[in-house]
């Protein structure tokens, strides 16, 4: 049975009906529902109070479901709020305050009066009414069946966790032993956006994030995550734990964001928990755990909450740098410093249907399927994360028009250099118009992002941001052009071939596998940024290579790609890498 839109069982509902019945206002109604549950504010206003006792009177309330998504709303399910507290008074933890800062149905409440036995106050904050009711109700269902049970002073408000006053909580209850303890919301700022949504966080600027930053997508972030470092920033000098069901991105910001926030957190650990099973979702989300009122600490360790095992796996900022992975990052850190060459984005036009082309017969077909012809000029062979699966590349299946030559250049040229090309883009003027991303407002018609110089290199290394395999490519030019990168992409570009194979050999050896494996996140969205790219110091690779390897290596590259390549130019390479002032010094010492 449904009431307000809450589920109730008939224990509840039968006891509201035998004791609210006969009573005249809400005040007193209030101060019954204190008296048997210790709930404060069970009614808001007489309204709710005489509309709560008529629609107990009409069973089989059928009630609509609404959409939730904009509220990241996926419900602990009671079994595993049970496991989770239980986890935790097995470690002896016994708070005496509980805060749930987005309760939902309640379900950690419930869990938290079944599995500590010292609760004074529980605090529940929740913005969709009919989860407040359906907590109320569920607390009164849980003392009924518990007569018992030992009954704290319990408040459930209905109200944005934004505008909560939390503080106002850590100031009154400042000498208590406190828990924090929920699953806030899975669902990020885009997604808001997407939605028009306003469940967002008044301060603007979380994360410092800049403008460009929030445009491009870096910007995005988890409203758990926000809600997470408000938990932690409020209570952090209170005696006690936290404990948070988030994404792993989540964990993994936090503990990021730990270097610089030097929050007084300590133990910070990761459960892993099985979301397909628990949430029905394909999600990697786990428990965050932490002890407050801590000297700082900085990394983390991970379990498996399902079995507790302690996985080998520890991550966290290491003497200064971020690692996946702490026991195998050991063996390769000395490759950690900064790349010599820099690691570019690939291209990112926003308008596949008309940007990228297929060749067929001498015509270019587009994702319109419409055939077109146009000058070579400005058509280049580009390649996608899916085609980055061999070692070498001299082919594309796909072909794109390179508008500009940088970033912000002018595109009025197409129009008298190239008729046929100014002619299709303008018949699909609307497609480029219908880009959602502000980083094409106010720029010259057709433009792209992710062009430079470097995307006309003719020889390029390039590795999938997105795919989990530790292999990088080189791609060789086509009929005499450079190949392009699509944004998924991450390269490098160099003018000698050498180079470019000297380099390819350096990245696939597996000193870099082992370091990629040690400083990136399996389950990050992104496995390679250009960050992490960065961090692969090249010249000391160079340095450590064996050179009986690297000659091997290059030989097997010449007999299966057909290549005539010498070690002749590794000085240079070398050379080319070796910092300014270094090779003065090398020069003169
Ligand atoms: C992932 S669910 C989890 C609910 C509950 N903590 C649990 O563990 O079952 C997230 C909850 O946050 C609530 N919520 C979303 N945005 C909120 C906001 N701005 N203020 C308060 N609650 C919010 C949703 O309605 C939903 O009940």
């Amino acid at each position: 049975m449904k009431v307000f839109e809450a589920n109730i069982t008939n224990q509840v509902s039968d006891f509201l009906n035998d004791n609210l019945k006969k009573i005249a206002s809400f005040q007193k109604a209030n101060q019954k529902m204190y008296d048997a549950f210790g709930i404060i504010h069970f009614f808001d206003n007489d309204e709710e109070f005489e509309t709560l006792k008529e629609v107990l009177s009409i069973t089989n309330n059928v009630v609509e479901e609404h959409d939730r998504a904009e509220y990241g709303d996926f419900q602990t399910n009671s079994d595993l709020a049970n496991k989770v507290t239980l986890h935790l008074a097995s470690k002896n933890i016994s708070p005496e305050v509980v805060i749930e800062p987005t309760c939902g149905k309640g379900n950690f409440i419930i869990a938290s009066f079944r599995n500590f036995k010292n609760i004074k106050n529980i605090f529940g904050v929740e913005i969709y009414k009919p989860y407040v009711w359906e907590t109320k109700f569920s607390i009164v269902d849980f003392f009924l069946s518990n007569p018992n049970a030992n009954k704290p002073e319990i408040s459930i408000v209905h109200c944005n966790v934004f505008d909560f006053d939390f503080k106002a909580i850590a100031k009154k209850h400042s000498t208590n032993d406190i828990l924090v303890i929920g699953n806030p919301p899975w669902v990020t700022n885009s997604k808001l956006g997407s939605l028009n949504s306003t469940n967002l966080p008044k301060k603007t600027n979380f994360k410092n994030h800049s403008g460009l930053d929030a445009m491009t997508g870096k910007g995005n972030f988890d409203i758990a995550e926000f809600i997470s470092l408000t938990m932690i920033e409020t209570f952090q000098n209170m005696k006690g734990n936290l404990l948070l069901l988030v994404k792993n991105s989540v964990i993994k910001n936090i503990v990021f964001d730990q270097n610089k926030n030097r929050y007084k957190i300590s133990t910070i650990e990761k459960h892993c928990i099985d979301s397909k099973k628990e949430f029905n979702v394909s999600v990697e989300a786990g428990l965050f755990y932490c002890k407050l009122n801590s000297n700082p600490t900085f990394d983390c360790t991970e379990f498996n909450f399902h079995n507790n095992q302690k996985s080998e796996l520890k991550f966290g900022w290491l003497n200064g740098k971020f690692v996946s992975n702490f026991d195998t990052y050991i063996h390769t850190k000395e490759i950690d410093g900064e790349c010599p060459f820099v690691w570019r984005q690939g291209l990112k036009h926003d308008c596949s249907t008309v940007m990228e082309l297929d060749k067929v017969n001498g015509y270019y077909v587009n994702g319109l399927n419409e055939e077109i012809k146009l000058e070579d000029g400005l058509v280049y062979g580009i390649l996608k994360s899916s085609d980055l699966k061999n070692t070498v590349i001299k082919q594309t299946r796909k072909f794109t028009i390179v508008t500009q030559k940088k970033v912000g250049q002018e595109t009025k040229y197409i129009k008298t250099e190239y008729p046929k090309i100014y002619q299709y883009l303008t018949q699909h003027q609307a497609n480029f118009d219908a880009r959602k991303s502000s980083i094409y407002n106010n720029k010259p018609l057709f433009s792209i992002f992710g062009i430079g110089d470097y995307s006309f290199k003719p020889f390029k290394v390039a590795i999938s941001g997105l795919y989990k395999t530790f292999h990088f490519t080189l791609i060789l030019p086509q009929d005499n052009k450079s190949v392009m990168l699509d944004d998924t992409c991450y390269l490098i570009g160099f003018d000698k071939i050498e180079f470019a194979v000297y380099a390819l050999i350096l990245l696939n050896s597996n000193t870099t596998v082992q370091f990629l494996q040690s400083v990136t996140f399996l389950d990050a969205k992104r496995t390679f940024t250009k960050d992490v790219l960065m961090r692969i110091d090249l010249l000391e690779l160079a340095k450590q290579i064996d050179k009986a390897d690297l000659q091997s290596e290059l030989e097997t590259l010449n007999e299966k790609y057909k290549f005539n390549l010498t070690l002749d130019l590794w000085d240079s390479f070398i050379s080319e890498m070796t910092p300014v002032n270094d090779r003065q010094l090398t020069m003169f010492g």
